[in-house]
């Protein structure tokens, strides 16, 4: 049994407090909020200890595993501080999306984690999917062939528009991690934006095209002009032996390999499909504490949520100066 801590108790706090409270590997023993009304509801809510700084909850409890749930600007900038003090006390960590909006923070947590030896994943959610998984299984079984190109789209609608990076930091760590799942690095990036009518401030839709390490090639769509009503995201991807479409993060995979007419269709089932966007997160968490308590390897790692901010750096790089960006390349 791991004994694990929330820092930030927001809504996505509470999810991931869910997710704990339902895993038989996990306890949730302590929360933390610098907001004392907010840890204090949030630890009575889930049966828990309340702290307010995190040198107290790191000084008094013996914790195995910390979530770091904070948020700030462009969603990411409070958790490098947090996170920093949980892997320097050799706690694995799992942190939010973005790792952080400050590509040089991103690096120091990433080289942290490494420096202390110690499990470092982000809540990249939209790859934990049973449609991913089967893809992903097509794609090690050589039955996917060799990926020749990945096209992406990831939008909805989100009015607000509080920095104008907002949407491509605070958004695109999840389209374009899946992108990176099946495609691997990306070398290369050329990225044209725009913003709504309207809108005063952010780039809200924007079209980044991408040449993966392999030579493969992709194009991500990102946008907040769109609309909650219909799917939010889509990824296609093409390899020399067939083609697999994920419509709506977790609804249907689509299969079509290219020496047969028929189409497999993989349909999120009412029995035992996924009941809500949620349980992205409780596959997530459920694998992080599978892989600290194994010993191995985190899927969606630090390193990884760190490439995906690389990404989005050179991606907005790319748009300022109108050039084709290369993206700095993460050492394992
Ligand atoms: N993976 C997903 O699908 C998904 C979806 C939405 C949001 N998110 C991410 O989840 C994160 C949290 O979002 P939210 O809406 O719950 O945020 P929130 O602002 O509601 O809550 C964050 C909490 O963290 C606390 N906090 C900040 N710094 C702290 C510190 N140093 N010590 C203790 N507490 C601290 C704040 O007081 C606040 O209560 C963000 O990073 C966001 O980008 C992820």
């Amino acid at each position: 049994m791991l004994k694990v801590a929330i820092i930030g108790t927001g809504n996505i706090g509470k999810i991931h407090a869910r997710c704990y409270q339902n895993n038989p590997q996990t306890e949730l023993v302590a929360v933390c909020d610098m907001a004392r009304d907010k840890a204090d509801a949030f630890a009575h809510q889930f049966g828990a200890k309340a702290y307010y700084n995190v040198e107290d909850l790191l000084k008094h409890e013996d914790l195995q595993a910390i979530s770091v749930t904070t948020a700030g600007v462009e969603n990411g900038s409070h958790h490098f501080e947090p996170t920093m003090q949980a892997l320097e006390a050799r706690k694995a960590v799992l942190c939010e999306k973005p790792i952080s909006n400050d590509i040089e923070q991103a690096r120091a947590m990433v080289a942290k984690a490494k420096a202390m030896q110690v499990p470092f994943g982000i809540n990249l959610n939209h790859r934990f999917t049973p449609a991913a998984d089967r893809l992903r299984q097509l794609q090690n079984d050589g039955e996917l062939g060799d990926v020749l190109f990945i096209n992406m789209a990831l939008w909805f609608n989100n009015p607000n528009e509080p920095t104008i990076w907002h949407h491509i930091r605070a958004l695109h760590p999840h389209s374009i991690d899946v992108m990176r799942y099946f495609g691997g690095d990306i070398k290369r990036v050329q990225c044209f934006m725009e913003k709504a009518p309207g809108r005063q401030k952010m780039w809200s839709t924007f079209s980044l095209n991408m040449q993966f390490a392999s030579g493969a090639v992709g194009h991500l769509t990102g946008s907040m002009d769109m609309s909650w009503n219909h799917p939010i995201e889509r990824c296609e991807v093409g390899g020399s032996k067939g083609r697999g479409i994920i419509e709506n993060v977790y609804q249907r995979l689509e299969w079509m390999p290219r020496d047969k007419p028929e189409k497999m269709v993989l349909e999120n089932g009412i029995m035992g499909g996924m009941s809500h966007f949620d349980d992205t997160f409780t596959r997530r968490i459920n694998k992080f504490i599978e892989q600290v308590e194994a010993g191995e390897p985190l899927d969606a790692s630090g390193a990884e949520g760190l490439a995906a901010q690389e990404v989005i750096e050179a991606a907005i790089r790319s748009h300022e100066n109108g050039t084709v960006e290369e993206v700095p390349q993460i050492t394992k």
